[in-house]
């Protein structure tokens, strides 16, 4: 018998030329795709002048062996190792951390070990379980009052569940609350009494000064994912790092995600790691940028409240289970996309706008209250 049930011949995509995996068919599957004109506030890309000025230099540091050669990472993981204080055998990288999500669930997942994961949580990870057919068991992530996050419930879970990977990701997205690591440290703990492994998604954790990286060191049942994506705003490079004892960075590394993180982004890595003191100074803006935006929006919206402290993002939640979607079709016909979250378990009546310039971010919350928002 094999592992995965083939394609019988009746299925609407029995025109492929060999056997395929039917359960793969029935994932939802979409190219991103690019609309002129349209200004993407959706996916919390990094959107900053200075911080483009700094990309676009470092762009122009590349040299031919960054496109000539295969790519050699010692200099980067040397790098990496001095910013995040971690030896650099404890580092992977991988071809952002989308990708570092699918080598987790495969590498570490599957076998019938399974995901807990802390939810609302990023989609690629219920994504690439249901690619390798593997078990998730969703526990609520939030206060219900969407004042803080529960951990309570998570740790009672894992003390009555089997050996499994548990996903938390902090600052939470996209509800943007965040807990002290210390506190996260506490979950390491209940990871190890269980036996499982917790892994944490630190993607926005620059934005508020977040790491969990420190922790690695003494918590052999932690490992850290770190997207390079917004707060370095890499997205397009596709690079991140996974921190996790050597022994698991050593494992990983033989499903050679080296041969698929390019000599290009390695360079703009490090390139970008060697103005780390400006890009505090944009974080710092950002978060600026958050609060007038916050402001300006509330003002137009006295009944709603935006979710502290975020990313490059802003929660809001509006207590109307219609408003998401009014507002975000408002937005879309200026030419602005934003993502309601009413249909994520948990932020119903939530909608998330990511960050850009503050002369941007001004139209943006003039737009959100234009009393057309809401009807
Ligand atoms: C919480 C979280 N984790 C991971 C990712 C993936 O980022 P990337 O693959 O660009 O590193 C995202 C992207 O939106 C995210 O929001």
């Amino acid at each position: 018998m094999t592992a995965h049930p083939v394609l019988p011949a009746s299925t609407p995509a029995a025109d492929t030329p060999f056997a395929t995996r039917r359960e793969v068919w029935g994932l939802p599957w979409e190219p991103r795709r690019q609309r002129a004109g349209v200004l993407n506030l959706k996916s919390c890309e990094l959107r900053h002048p200075a911080a483009e000025e700094l990309v676009l230099a470092a762009a122009r540091r590349l040299t031919a062996a960054d496109l000539l050669h295969y790519p050699y990472q010692q200099a980067l993981r040397a790098d990496l190792a001095d910013y995040h204080g971690a030896d650099p055998d404890r580092i992977l990288l991988t071809a952002g951390s989308d990708s570092a999500v699918g080598l987790i669930v495969d590498a570490l997942a599957s076998e019938g070990r399974g995901l807990i994961l802390h939810e609302p949580a990023f989609e690629s990870w219920r994504y690439y379980a249901a690619l390798r057919g593997v078990p998730v068991s969703g526990c609520p992530g939030l206060d219900p009052d969407l004042t803080g996050v529960d951990l309570d419930a998570l740790h009672s879970r894992m003390a009555a569940h089997p050996p499994a990977v548990v996903v938390v990701t902090n600052p939470a997205s996209p509800a943007g609350l965040a807990v002290p690591p210390e506190q996260i440290l506490e979950t390491a703990d209940h990871a190890r009494r269980g036996g499982h492994l917790l892994v944490v998604d630190e993607c926005y954790g620059a934005f508020t000064g977040i790491t969990h990286v420190p922790l690695v060191a003494s918590s052999p049942h932690l490992l850290v994912v770190r997207s390079y994506s917004k707060t370095f705003g890499l997205a397009g490079a596709r690079i991140a790092s996974v921190f996790a004892s050597p022994a698991l960075v050593s494992y990983l590394s033989r499903f050679r995600p080296d041969s698929t993180v390019s000599s290009v982004a390695l360079a703009l890595l490090r390139a970008v790691l060697a103005d780390r003191d400006r890009f505090t100074e944009v974080w710092n803006d950002v978060r600026a940028i958050r609060s007038a935006f916050v402001a300006q929006v509330l003002a137009g919206h006295p009944r709603w409240r935006a979710l502290d402290p975020g990313g490059n993002f802003v929660t809001f939640t509006t207590g109307d289970r219609r408003a998401p979607g009014l507002v975000a079709r408002h937005l879309d016909r200026r030419g602005v996309r934003i993502r309601s979250l009413d249909g994520v378990a948990g932020l119903e009546g939530c909608l998330r706008v990511s960050l850009a310039d503050a002369a941007t971010m001004r139209e943006v919350a003039a737009l959100m209250n234009e009393p057309a928002a809401l009807s």
